[in-house]
């Protein structure tokens, strides 16, 4: 079949299973070519499900070496093989149990789907669909089932054998040469958290009793050597098992809990039953090999992977339209996790400019999809910031508009009633419906309805009557599939600033709730609040309480008052995002006019800011940073000029860094930090500060940002503050930079991680010789192709690059295109990932539109497209 010709399949047309399978017995002999797999499965009738259906076994890429249906050979007359798997015609129409044994060549597996090595270890990776690429299956989330895996390998290639659950049996064969682990995992699960991990790894290990007084050994297996950059990971799991225990009344479920750290994995990890296995970049850690940053994402995604034992385990999707199901709600919870961990409004802050940046404009392009597809031909391709990112806003919605208490009531009953069951989004809503007496039936259309509704707000004072009349409408523009959208449910937490903070709330709309949180469901609504005592500033949207676009008729003055007096710091920061957003967009369009001025009321607002005695750090840090290019880019949307709107970042961000140089240099010099290296929130913020400080200075006054920046890479004893030296010193082109490159690759040499974040610095340079460069760093000797991680730094970096991956020629277009076309041919995933760099090409200018547009034609057009990238293409150019 070619992939264009992929089957669509809907949510409508959905069925349960025709048959069940209760248990599955696996016996796994590992070896690096032949890899002999007997499965046994215990099959019977699903009751809901069509009697006398013929039994048809999802497989990929597989051929059976035998088939024994209730230890009986199969007549080749009684099933046929195709691509897509085994049917067996006629199966007895009750329960029976099935044999069939595959080989598999796990060496020659670069898809990183099912069985494969990662620098000699096995490991699975089974979600969505990868488990049909071990056995013969059927591959679906609402079959679940009691899995005993047995493993055997040879003692010296793979002394360590893990699987889900716990283990019940271990010993050596006779020879001494060869060994076997039994796992068995209680827990009826579906087959995309089945995993396996055999090879040599060392471990750091710590008891855990759980609240409910369940002794649980925790582990944390990476590469021999590596155990000394383990114990972050190994203690962020701590932390977060015992928050679940105290924010949501989880507990653990099993005697083990192992965590795999390996080298080539296409995503970031994978919540496995018992057996988490995640991508290295999310365990390793230590102070020079891992930066601040990923000190945080390691906390989060541990968090992440173990949080999904119950929103994705415990209660699995019925269907993978129910992705957001699990992966919104985990999301949600993680960085719930992370805001409790560290600062709530600096986590707020973050996670909305990753929202934006990602999601919204996956929102505003062709790829736009509602949080809950209605249709896929791919599902790997519909791991994105829409079904995550935005799916965890519309479960936080939902807490701001049911409350806190109801929201709590609803998530625990959807523990007690949907535990053991593959779910839908409408069985969560219900409790929620239950739990509060609120209709949710509106609400809903979050998961149907795709696309950013925008939302603009104007308001007047009346100071006779003492009353300020808000105004508010939304808007949601068209998307793929999508003509013509419906009003949503929007909270809009609000407050009205006064010149004391903020003024009380009184209205007698019905539409203001508790908690100064306005509802908007129609298309506009106007509300009137009384008893306003003086003129007041309005701050909407406090919190980011919805994923919208607000427009608002406020000034700069106005904004500057915000930022200076409002109690929200979201909003806050929101309000000197706007003023610099409103010139950048007016500059990236060419107009320069307002620019200094703007530039100059930034400065002095932001240095009085910074002069603050009790300036939080990690906050101030956020507020240095000025919305980047891409952001400019998306809000502008349409006839995008990237080079002017990348000049325009530069201009802006060169005159603050300029006017304030000095004072940044001494902030820098006070920031400080003499005592050895903590990835704790509070030196992380100062480190951040100062190295948001450094690049300002280094685009307003490089000679000094060079001399600081040289002096820091000196100086540092941590990987953060290295690489922030090295960012910054990408930015003042010359023999320096070249320099420190060379010695910060040659210091790196060996450690693969930190390459990848080099590769990207230099990647993300915005001049034209970058492309000659990472063409040339292709060949350096630590980049590969096969390796999802280097693809993502240096590839994936240059894509990010606005400039030039949308250089005016077209050849950044041609250089992505070659590579995920000669990428497809191995890992299809990380090749339609890649594709997917081109989502926001309808805004460009005419000129570099057509050149991407053709660069997607080439992609589209090459013969024998996996169905990731065809998928991806086809749906770019419609
Ligand atoms: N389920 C994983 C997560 O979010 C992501 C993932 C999807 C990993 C598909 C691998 C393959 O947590
Ligand atoms: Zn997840």
């Amino acid at each position: 079949m070619r992939a264009e010709d992929a089957p669509l399949i809907r949510l409508e047309d959905y069925r349960p299973s025709d048959w069940l399978i209760d248990t599955v017995d696996l016996d796994i002999v590992l070896d690096p070519t032949r890899t002999r797999v007997r499965s046994q499965l215990q099959l019977r009738p699903n009751p809901a499900g069509h009697a006398g259906a013929p039994l048809v076994l999802d497989g990929d890429e597989l051929t059976p070496d035998s088939i024994l249906l209730d230890d009986v050979p199969l007549d080749p007359s009684a099933y046929s093989l195709s691509a897509q798997g085994l049917t067996i015609h006629a199966p007895p129409a009750r329960a029976f149990s099935l044999r069939i044994e595959t080989t598999l060549d796990p060496g020659a597996n670069t898809k990183l789907m099912g069985l494969y090595r990662s620098s000699g270890v096995y490991c699975t990776q089974c979600e969505a669909d990868g488990f049909r690429r071990i056995t013969y299956f059927l591959d679906r989330p609402d079959v679940m089932s009691v899995y005993t895996v047995r493993l055997e390998a040879e003692k010296t290639q793979a002394p360590v054998l893990l699987s889900n659950g716990n283990l019940v049996a271990a010993a050596e064969l006779p020879g001494g040469e060869r060994h076997f682990a039994v796992w068995h995992d209680p827990h009826p699960k579906p087959a995309y958290l089945f995993a396996l991990v055999g090879g040599k790894l060392d471990h750091v290990r710590q008891d855990y009793m759980t609240a409910d007084g369940r002794k649980v050994e925790l582990a944390v297996y990476v590469e021999p050597g590596k155990a000394g950059r383990a114990g972050w990971a190994l203690d962020s799991l701590v932390r977060c098992m015992r928050w679940d225990e105290r924010v949501f009344g989880r507990n653990y479920d099993l005697d083990v809990f192992n965590v795999v750290a390996v080298s080539d994995f296409n995503m970031g990890a994978m919540e496995n039953k018992g057996l988490n296995i995640f991508n290295d970049k999310y365990v390793l850690a230590d102070p020079l090999t891992a930066s601040d940053g990923d000190y945080a994402s390691i906390e989060a995604i541990i968090a992440h992977e173990y949080f999904h034992n119950w929103t994705g385990n415990r209660i699995t999707c019925r269907d993978w339209f129910q992705l957001c199901l699990k992966e919104g709600l985990t999301v949600f919870r993680d960085q719930e996790f992370s805001s409790d961990e560290r600062s709530r409004p600096v986590k707020r802050i973050a996670d909305v400019r990753t929202l934006r940046s990602t999601q919204f404009s996956e929102d505003a392009g062709p790829l736009a999809h509602p949080v809950r597809p209605r249709a896929y031909k791919e599902i790997n391709n519909f791991y994105t910031p829409t079904v995550y990112e935005k799916g965890a806003e519309v479960i936080r919605m939902l807490k701001v508009l049911i409350g806190e208490d109801a929201f709590t009531r609803g998530m625990d009953l959807y523990f007690e009633r949907c535990d053991g069951t593959a779910a839908t989004i409408e069985e969560f809503l219900d409790c929620f419906v239950e739990a509060s007496g609120q209709d949710l039936a509106h609400f809903a259309r979050w998961y149907e309805q795709a696309g950013t509704p925008t939302v603009v707000a104007s308001g007047k004072y009346d100071a006779q009557a003492r009353s300020y009349k808000l105004q508010l409408a939304q808007s949601t523009p068209a998307t793929p599939g999508q003509s013509h959208k419906q009003p949503v449910v929007i909270p809009v937490a609000l407050g009205l600033v006064g010149k004391g903070g903020d003024l009380p709330l009184t209205s007698i709309s019905p539409a203001l709730k508790a908690g100064g949180v306005v509802v908007l469901d129609q298309p506009s609504l106007s509300l009137t609040f009384t008893d306003v005592p003086e003129a007041p500033t309005p701050s909407l949207l406090r919190g980011f309480s919805a994923p919208v676009r607000l427009e608002l008729d406020l000034g700069d003055s106005d904004l500057l008052t915000l930022f200076t007096a409002d109690s929200d710091s979201f909003n806050r920061w929101q309000a000197l995002q706007t003023v610099a957003m409103r010139t950048l967009v007016r500059a990236g369009k060419g107009d320069m006019s307002t620019l200094d001025a703007t530039a100059s009321a930034l400065g002095k607002a932001l240095s009085g800011f910074l002069a603050d005695p009790a300036l939080d750090p990690a906050f101030a840090a956020q507020v240095l940073r000025l919305p980047a290019p891409a952001d400019i880019a998306r809000e502008i949307g349409i006839d995008v000029d990237p080079d002017v709107v990348h000049g325009a970042h530069r201009r802006l961000s060169a005159a603050i860094g300029g006017a304030l140089a000095g004072q940044l240099a001494d902030l820098r010099v006070s920031l400080t930090d003499r005592g050895p290296y903590s990835p704790a929130a509070s030196p992380a913020g100062r480190r951040a500060l100062r190295n948001e400080a450094l690049g300002l200075i280094a685009l307003g006054e490089p000679a000094s940002g060079a001399r600081l920046g040289l002096a820091q890479f000196a100086e540092a004893d941590n990987l953060t503050d290295r690489l922030a030296a090295l960012a910054a010193m990408t930015l003042i082109p010359g023999a320096e930079r070249e320099d420190l490159i060379a010695r910060f690759g040659e210091l790196y040499a060996r450690e693969p991680l930190v390459l990848d974040k080099w590769l990207m610095a230099q990647a993300l340079i915005a001049e034209d010789g970058t492309l000659t460069r990472v063409k040339g760093l292709m060949n350096h000797p630590a980049f590969s192709l096969g390796n999802p991680n280097r693809v993502r730094g240096l590839i994936g970096g240059f894509a990010a690059n606005l400039t030039q991956f949308n250089r005016a020629d077209g050849e950044g277009y041609g250089f992505i295109a070659d590579i995920v076309i000669a990428l497809d041919r191995t890992n299809p995933q990380v090749a339609s990932r890649l594709l997917g760099s081109f989502k926001s090409w309808r805004m460009l200018e005419a000129g570099r539109r057509a050149k991407a547009e053709a660069a997607l034609r080439m992609v589209q057009t090459t013969p024998n497209l996996s169905r990731d990238v065809a998928d991806i293409a086809t749906r770019s150019l419609a």
